[in-house]
């Protein structure tokens, strides 16, 4: 936000407005229209601290550690990251990705990227269910089974690379098995051409 075309879906980009002024905007929208969103429970790392907001470099980073540890606190309170995983895979990866890099949808929607989204963007998504994507309420994922699948997709965000030469952009195993495979098939067509114009020229 602000979006400079209705019809189109906003990519994310860094907030204009200070966490204060949203805050503001929450309250007035509570209060003056009476719609409140669906709850997030309290102990969910909300949004990482921005530079613009602090006045100096020290208070900054002490806010930045702060929100780590948070969110390092949050991760290490799942019950179970295989079971966050799964529901990933189930519920989420065919729209963002195996890995959350994201994915293109019909009618000239997108997936998101998800790697830069905080513990509480998550949760808040997976509640509200903005533009295009479901929502999963309390009952479909409860709120451990939310912590499960958050804390999953951030350990999964600091592996540096799932292995392999290349990173090809995390697309995924069967993706990346496809490119290794027309890669490798079209090397061995242009060399069995190479050889057999060698052997023409011989002739
Ligand atoms: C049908 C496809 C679809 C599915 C399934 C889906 N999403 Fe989304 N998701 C989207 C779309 C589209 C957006 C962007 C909506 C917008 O901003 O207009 C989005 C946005 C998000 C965002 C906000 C990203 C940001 O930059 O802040 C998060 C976080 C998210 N999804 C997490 C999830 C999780 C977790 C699941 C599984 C429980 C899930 N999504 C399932 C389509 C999907």
């Amino acid at each position: 936000m602000p979006s400079m075309n209705p019809d189109a879906q906003m990519p994310r980009k860094p907030p204009v407005f200070t966490q204060e002024q949203i805050d503001d905007l929450v309250a007035y929208y509570e209060e003056e229209i009476g719609v409140a969103g669906p709850p997030v429970p309290e102990g969910v790392p909300g949004n990482m601290p921005r530079r613009a907001e602090y006045g100096d470099e020290e208070s900054y980073e002490e806010a930045k550690a702060e929100y780590e540890e948070a969110v390092g606190a949050y991760v290490q309170g799942a019950d179970d990251t295989a079971a966050g995983e799964k529901l990933y895979l189930t519920n989420c990866a065919h729209c963002h990705g195996w890995s959350g890099g994201g994915g293109a949808l019909t009618g000239g929607n997108f997936a998101p990227d998800l790697r830069e989204a905080s513990p509480r963007q998550f949760y808040e998504a997976m509640v509200t269910g903005p533009g295009a994507m479901p929502y999963f309420n309390d009952e479909t994922i409860t709120p451990d089974e939310k912590q499960d699948l958050i804390a999953h997709f951030l350990t999964l965000e600091n592996e540096p690379n799932a292995g392999g030469i290349f990173a090809l952009n995390r697309v995924g195993q069967v993706a990346e098995g496809f490119i290794g495979w027309t890669v490798g098939l079209s090397l061995i067509v242009a060399c069995a051409i190479w050889i057999t114009a060698k052997q023409r020229a011989h002739d």
